[in-house]
This record gives C-alpha cells, sequence and structure tokens, in this order.
C-alpha cells in the first residue's frame, strides 16, 4: 500500500503533484482550514501532513496523532505546533526558511515607506477626487533616508531588512540574544544595541522575532512610550509580538507616528482601533506573498514529506534532536 499524505488546506499544484507521483494524497483543496477533531480525523493511517500557520497542532491534537512521521509546515514560522509535544510524540517537524527571506524583508521595508511616506493614504487621496491642487504641506510625511532603523530580532530576516536599510543610507541598530558575526555587522554597518537603547534612539522599528512566550507581547504600552513621538513600528513577525490594543491607543494618542502591519494578534481580525486610522497600514499577512516565493515554499514542504518518509533526514527540520536521536539508535 501507498504512503499517504494530508494537505491541508490548497497550495501550489506543483507540491500537489510531486506528492501524487508517489503517495496517497487527500487534499483539502479549499482555503478553509480544518477543525481540531477534523485534523486527528483526517489524519488517521496517514504517515504525513504539509500544514499552514493556520492549522493548530497543539499538545492535545499531537496526542491523537498515530504513525504520523511529519508535520511539513508551509511557513519558516511555526508557532502553530507544539514542537515539543511532537518531539514526545517522535514527529518530526519542517519549516520552509531562506526561500522568503528576500520577499519578507521586502514587504517590511515597503511598509516602513508606505507608511513614512503616507503612500496609502495619497493613493485614496487620489482615486476618491479630493486632490484639487498641489500645496507645500499636501500629504507631508517623514524622511527614512539617514534616520535610524532598530532591528528586534537579527536573523536571516533581520539581516536582510539592514541589507536594505543600507540602500537608504540609515543607521542600523540591532537587538538579539545571539550578537551577529562581526563581517555581517561590517557588511550591514549595524549596531548591536540593548532593547531599551534600540527603542529610544530608532525612527523605525521593525520586528522579526519568532513567537514564543517570551517574545508574547514584546512590545506593550511600556514600550511603546519609549519609542519616539516619530517613531513608526513595522511588525511582518508574528502578530502577539506586539499588543494591539496598547497599539491602537498608542497611535490615538499620538506616542508613536505610525505602525506598518501585516501580521495581528487574532488574524483575520484586527483591533478595531487600528482601522480607518490614516497612520497605520495594514496588510493581510501577505510578507511572504509572492509567486515565486509560495511556489517554493509548498515545493519546499514537499520536499521534506517526500525524505520523511523516505526515511532520509528531512532538509528544513526544526527539531533536528529527534532525527539525531534516532540516528544514534
Ligand atoms: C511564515 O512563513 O511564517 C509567514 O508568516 C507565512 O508565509
Amino acid at each position: 500500500m501507498k504512503p499517504s499524505v494530508l494537505i491541508t488546506k490548497r497550495v501550489y499544484p506543483e507540491a500537489v503533484e510531486l506528492l501524487r507521483e508517489r503517495y496517497e494524497v487527500d487534499y483539502e483543496a479549499t482555503d478553509d482550514g480544518l477543525s481540531a477533531e477534523q485534523l486527528v480525523e483526517r489524519l488517521r493511517g496517514k504517515q504525513a501532513v504539509m500544514s499552514q500557520l493556520t492549522d493548530k497542532f497543539n499538545r492535545e491534537v499531537i496526542a491523537r496523532l498515530e504513525g504520523l512521521k511529519i508535520i511539513a509546515n508551509v511557513a519558516v514560522g511555526y508557532d502553530n505546533v507544539d514542537v515539543a509535544a511532537a518531539t514526545e510524540a517522535g514527529i518530526l517537524v519542517s519549516n520552509t526558511p531562506d526561500v522568503l527571506t528576500d520577499s519578507t524583508a521586502d514587504l517590511a521595508f515597503a511598509l516602513l515607506l508606505a507608511t513614512a511616506r503616507r503612500i496609502v493614504e495619497g493613493h485614496a487621496f487620489v482615486h476618491s477626487g479630493r486632490w484639487k491642487k498641489w500645496a507645500i504641506d499636501l500629504m507631508v510625511g517623514l524622511d527614512v533616508h539617514h534616520k535610524t532603523l532598530g532591528i528586534i530580532g537579527f536573523g536571516r530576516i533581520g539581516q536582510a531588512v539592514g541589507r536594505r536599510a543600507r540602500g537608504f543610507s540609515m543607521r542600523v541598530l540591532y537587538h538579539d540574544a545571539v550578537r551577529a558575526p562581526a563581517e555581517v555587522e561590517r557588511e550591514l554597518g549595524a549596531e548591536a544595541a540593548d532593547f531599551e537603547t534600540l527603542l529610544a534612539e530608532s525612527d523605525f522599528v521593525s520586528l522579526h522575532v519568532p513567537l514564543t512566550a517570551s517574545t508574547r507581547h514584546l512590545i506593550g504600552p511600556g514600550e511603546l512610550r519609549r519609542m519616539k513621538r516619530t517613531a513608526i513600528l513595522v511588525n511582518t513577525s508574528r502578530g502577539p509580538v506586539v499588543d494591539e490594543a496598547a497599539l491602537a491607543e498608542a497611535l490615538h494618542q499620538g506616542v508613536i507616528a505610525g505602525a506598518g502591519l501585516d501580521v495581528f494578534e487574532r488574524e483575520p481580525e484586527v483591533h478595531p482601533g487600528l482601522l480607518n486610522l490614516p497612520q497605520a497600514v495594514l496588510a493581510p499577512h501577505i510578507g511572504s506573498a509572492t509567486i515565486e516565493t509560495r511556489r517554493k515554499m509548498c515545493l519546499m514542504a514537499a520536499e521534506n514529506v517526500l525524505a520523511a518518509i523516505e526515511g532520509r533526514r528531512p532538509p528544513n527540520l526544526v527539531n533536528p534532536e529527534l532525527w539525531e536521536r534516532r540516528a544514534r539508535g
């Protein structure tokens, strides 16, 4: 009998084809997603699942899975999977790093520019026919070039944002638990800074940390108050890294100048205080959403599935210790 794989939501067809060449594929070709109960039910007797960030593989769900070899998430983030529980249950977990680094960094920079230069507001203004004359202070925004960019989380995507900032002659500060190699700091002209200094000195603060217990609400009322009144916050990481209610309040009170957000605490819900605020530029979680990148992410997840089923080490494991433990016997 052929091994059997579940694809929980619509993906690029090339990935489905790749899996169908070898396995029985149970493909939920919709954008609806499966409930916990449906996941457990549909995974009965299957060896692998290709999942997305909306599929919640918590401890309770994982405890009910039998014989599953891998959860191959089509995302670099994997906060939707309880990795510790998966590891205990002997299930490999993989993600899709690297292929989305530049696309996500591009979007972070696009949000930064759009917010600072009021592009969305200007676009709506022109479209509505309200533009009647040129004026010296019409839609004036904030300079980006030669300003200070503070990057919180200086991994692949954070560094790629820093690389873009160089082209805008920006000063780049970063904060991360791990100091970047000297050659990276040199290449990007980036300076390590403590959290407080970064908040106080940055004109733009861009978030690039994974969502964990210690990064939930990393930016709350206190942190927002420590930022400049002219500062702009950009979030392309995960919504719960920012206390959304506190951010809405801060924008209404003028505590900071603006926010460019691609991610939200309870997607697709957005805090009502952020809606219809001209200084908040909002995108529907599209950091990696280019045709090329999303196709690569789907294929990469499919390759991880192939490897796990064929007994090879999946290339993008987030719990490699499980594989290594097995290899040691
Ligand atoms: C990710 O990969 O984690 C993004 O949020 C979705 O592409």
